[in-house]
């Protein structure tokens, strides 16, 4: 018997690795969370599988369900959205699988940032302009940021910040960045990536409309940085014609032969 978790996507049922799709379907328990995940998802149980929504369970009361499955030597898939490595709550539930015997496998899974950017037909780093994105969010009930890990720290090193978590937040969050960035730069706020509904919002820091934006509530990602939208940056050495590299080496003697 194995837990396997499974990174269930940004909310479009296709999107989700083959292992994943297959994982599911060989499961014959399978442990979502909640209204994130795409019913699409499910219907690739087994047409006698238990399938629960953990969202109104607690910890102890989703590992009860493990237990029992372990006990029954029933595999267990269970789907977060997005990846496991980010806000996926798996840890603790890994720890507690440790601590049981119990043995689990990962599989990852295409993230909400990924996935917004895709929706904006967006290179998040751009030669010369951006060459690193922070995810990050803002301190919520449930978790407290630690010290040092603040916007406006974020905020210094002029990388993309894909903000999640934070859209009930949004004024406070123009204000900490503007300082740094710059009111001309551009904010795009994207609602439910890859679902049907799915809305985009593009602004700068300085004319993005709150009022409208207010509606976007919840299941939003917030991507602040020079590198949306621009069109001026460099051009990657990886492709120009005097650039010796592996596939595609100068001269008569490969540099890097097999
Ligand atoms: C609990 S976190 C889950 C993150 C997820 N594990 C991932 O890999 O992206 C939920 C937050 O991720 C973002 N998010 C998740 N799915 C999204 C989507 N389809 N569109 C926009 N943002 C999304 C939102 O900021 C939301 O508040």
């Amino acid at each position: 018997m194995t837990v396997h978790f499974i990174g269930a996507g940004p909310g479009a049922p296709d999107l989700i690795t083959l292992r994943g799709r297959d994982l599911i379907a060989a499961s014959p328990v399978c442990l979502y969370a909640g209204s994130l995940i795409p019913q699409g998802l499910l219907a690739h149980c087994p047409p006698d599988a238990r399938i629960v929504n953990t969202a109104p369970l607690s910890l102890e009361a989703i590992i009860a369900e493990i237990s029992a499955a372990h006990a029954a030597g029933l595999d267990v898939a269970r789907l977060h959205s997005g990846d496991l490595s980010v806000w996926s709550a798996m840890g603790e539930q890994v720890r507690a699988l440790r601590d049981l015997g119990i043995p689990y496998t990962v599989t990852p899974g295409v993230p909400a940032f990924a996935a917004a950017a895709a929706t904006l037909g967006a290179e998040l780093t751009l030669p010369e302009l951006t060459q690193s994105v922070i995810l990050t969010r803002i301190s919520g009930r449930a978790s407290a940021m630690p010290p040092g890990e603040s916007l406006e720290n974020f905020a210094r090193t002029g990388a993309v910040l894909a903000v999640h978590l934070s859209i009930h937040a949004l004024p406070r969050i123009i204000a900490e960045l503007t300082p740094h960035y710059g009111a001309d730069c551009p904010i795009a706020i994207v609602w439910r990536a890859s679902w049907p509904d799915e809305e985009v919002m593009r602004a700068t820091l300085g004319t993005v409309d709150l009022a409208a934006a207010a509606a976007m509530e919840r299941t939003a990602l917030i991507l602040v940085g020079r590198s949306l939208g621009a069109a001026a940056f460099g051009t990657s050495r990886l492709y120009a014609a005097d650039y010796d590299r592996r596939y595609r080496p100068l001269g008569t003697h490969p540099r890097f032969p097999e």
